[in-house]
């Protein structure tokens, strides 16, 4: 029933955006209180209710601390780092993987849409494109008075609200993007507390078993080195066989169903090459040459 409400008032929040007309300071002062609290703070921890409007819920518990401590607990795993060794725990195989602290780990897990409002903890310019920001109504939430701050990103595909608190701490938000519609409340929250230690310490679930993480992307220009002595001339530029132009980025992501991004059993480079069909005439490509392709689409098929 709480989350219907919220929804009207994200509807309330998106026309009241539309209303509103750039004045003043781009930022208002219920969000500059947030992301200076957040900034100053020393630790975080905070249960919270997420509703996917287009379909189910999830409960997430964070706990942050400086310097790049985090344990980001959901219903199927966590992702635990202790400033030095990330561990990520999957229900589901009951598994889990350790790695170095990177920071690219900080992005990954704590630059989630569910925890929005809450990322410039780690990351400071988390809410700096955000070109305009207007206050809206007030309102209770789980007894505490929230007024909602309305927040637009510059391309427009990206529309929030904050449900900042007296202290001026957003307590949960509303997030629309052309994927979801997010309504998130934190059903607890305590900022600046003092967290014990065994909070970042990891302790393996029972039965739980070590594997190896997955390997990480390999370069695009790895792949294309490999079409470039394998494939072209066959497929480049001004002589693509099959319509298949492998010169290029954009011309291989491009080309369709010649990569399918995340899923190489469906794109049809691996499917040609894995029934030996390309390259034509020649022999089979290596194993470890196979390996970088797949992995390269399995992780996203990106650019660099
Ligand atoms: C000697 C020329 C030649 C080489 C080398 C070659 N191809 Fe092809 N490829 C072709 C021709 C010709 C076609 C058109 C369909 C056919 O004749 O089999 C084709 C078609 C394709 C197709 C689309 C049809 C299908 O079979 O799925 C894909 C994908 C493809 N090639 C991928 C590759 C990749 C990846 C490589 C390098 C690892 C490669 N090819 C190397 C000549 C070549």
């Amino acid at each position: 029933m709480k989350a219907v409400g919220l929804i009207v008032g994200a509807v309330a929040l998106a026309a009241g955006i539309q209303s509103f007309q750039s004045a003043g300071p781009a930022v208002p002062e219920g969000v500059r209180k947030h992301v200076e609290t957040m900034r100053a703070a020393k630790t975080l921890r905070a249960r919270v209710l997420v509703t996917d409007v287009s379909g189910g819920n999830q409960e997430i518990s964070v706990a942050f601390a400086r310097p790049n401590r985090f344990k980001i607990e959901r219903a199927d795993g966590f992702t635990l780092s202790d400033g030095k060794t990330v561990y990520e725990y999957t229900g589901a195989t009951s598994s889990y993987t350790e790695h170095p602290y990177a920071p690219e780990d900080l992005t990954k897990a704590v630059r989630a849409d569910e925890l929005f409002a809450w990322t410039v903890f780690f990351e400071a310019n988390a809410l700096a494109n955000v070109s305009d920001a207007t206050d809206g109504k007030s309102r209770t939430l789980k007894g505490i008075k929230v007024q909602e701050v309305a927040l637009r990103t510059p391309n427009r595909e990206r529309t929030a609200g904050l449900l900042v608190d007296e202290q001026g701490v957003a307590r949960g938000f509303t997030l629309e993007t052309p994927k979801k519609n997010l309504v998130a409340i934190a059903t607890e929250f305590e900022v600046g507390g003092d967290l014990p230690e065994s909070t970042f310490a990891f302790v393996a679930p029972p039965g739980a078993k070590k594997v190896e993480p997955a390997a990480v992307s390999p370069k695009y220009a790895e792949v294309q080195a490999i079409f470039d002595k394998a494939c072209l001339p066959c497929h480049g530029a001004g002589s693509s066989s099959g319509g298949v132009d492998l010169s290029s980025y954009n011309a291989v992501v491009g080309g369709r169903g010649s990569v399918v991004k995340g899923n190489p059993d469906s794109s049809a480079i691996v499917r040609a090459i894995r029934s030996g069909r390309m390259p034509k005439g020649r022999g089979k490509l290596p194993q470890t040459e196979v390996d970088t392709i797949v992995n390269w689409i399995k992780a996203g098929a990106n650019p660099d």
